[in-house]
């Protein structure tokens, strides 16, 4: 029985210090070559390998990052279970970036950069934290954790999930007819979607149409879900006020792309949030203790869904 660790070496050695101080009766590989395929029982990679199906006795297969629309669900046995990335330093780290976001767009950061670029000194009307909106969506947990972090900052704040919610001191919508209620109040949208079949092509012009005007956006879902041409039309024609986006399609995004240079879009190449090897470590530990309990992991994939 081994735990295969395929991924970078140096998260590797983080991970196999952590499982031989905690799991010291679980091997632990991280070149394939040096084990026997009907040995792994546990994989951590980024992307499905292609030999999968030599792993024959595999039990759970982690996905090293949150997401988990880079595997093919099709290319894994159905009995083996699929767990995304529930980890304490990759919530940190979106909490971060998404408080960044936020007080950079409710602060005008874009428009005060593209000032200083042109050298002009002028100051732009500035709302209080409490008359901006902001809304996020998806309310699992990268979206529930980047509400907690905004809360001290005084702006109401709403969230959208497919399934009902109840969270303090957010005003929780769900579904098709919670999507319009949501995305009218939000001065500031949020997306923290999965990539599925129905959120893919999501940040369209239908939906920016929906925002109210003056509107911004901060994108750390996936590159998919997000209309480049829309977006920059909605931006242009004065609709949307500016946006901070952190994944794109394709990535890295070609060098004519306008996303570059665009005066009202600050770009990232896919930093918002990276898991982090010692906390992700304890995570998959425990994980493996609980599958070993007969519980289900923390981050179980439901399949049917998506994510
Ligand atoms: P999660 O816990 O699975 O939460 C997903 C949320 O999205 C849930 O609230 C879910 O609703 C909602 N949702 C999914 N499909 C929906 C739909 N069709 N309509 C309405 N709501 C829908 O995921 P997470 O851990 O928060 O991560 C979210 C995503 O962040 C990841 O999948 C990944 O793409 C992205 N991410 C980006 C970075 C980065 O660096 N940019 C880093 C990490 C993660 P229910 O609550 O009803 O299930
Ligand atoms: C990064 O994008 C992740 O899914 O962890």
């Amino acid at each position: 029985m081994t735990f295969l660790f395929n991924s970078d070496a140096r998260r590797g050695a983080i991970f196999a210090e952590a499982f031989a101080k905690e799991l010291p009766d679980l091997p632990f590989a991280m070149d394939a070559a040096t084990v026997h395929p009907d040995a792994v029982r546990y994989l951590i990679t980024w992307t499905v390998p292609e030999n999968l199906a030599c792993y024959r006795n595999l039990e759970v297969l982690f996905s090293i990052g949150a997401g988990v629309d880079q595997f093919h669900f099709d290319a894994v046995p159905a009995a083996v279970k699929v767990v995304r990335m529930v980890e304490e330093g990759i919530m940190r780290m979106m909490q971060e970036y998404v408080a960044l976001a936020v007080l950079a767009l409710h602060r005008n950061l874009p428009a005060y950069l593209a000032q200083q670029r042109a050298g002009e000194w002028r100051d732009i009307p500035q709302f209080q934290a409490g008359s901006r909106r902001i809304g996020v969506l998806g309310l699992g947990t990268l979206g529930q954790a980047v509400l907690e972090r905004l809360e001290p900052f005084g702006f109401p704040l709403a969230g959208w999930s497919r399934s009902p919610r109840r969270i303090e001191g957010v005003t929780c919508y769900h579904g098709k007819p919670g999507l319009k209620k949501m995305l009218v109040t939000s001065d500031i949208l949020v997306c923290l979607l999965p990539l599925t079949e129905e959120t893919r092509g999501f940040l369209n012009a239908e939906l920016f149409a929906k925002l109210p005007e003056g509107a911004s956006l901060v994108h750390t879902g996936r590159g998919p879900q997000l209309d480049h041409e829309a977006l920059i039309a909605a931006l242009d024609s004065g609709h949307l006020c500016a946006a901070m986006i952190d994944v794109t399609d394709p990535e890295p995004l070609p060098a004519a792309h306008p996303f570059w240079s665009h005066p009202k879009i600050i770009l990232t190449p896919h930093v918002a949030s990276i898991t982090q090897p010692a906390t992700a470590a304890r995570a998959v530990i425990e994980n493996i203790r609980r599958h070993r309990a007969g519980l289900d992991p923390i981050g179980l994939v439901d399949r049917s869904r998506g994510y």
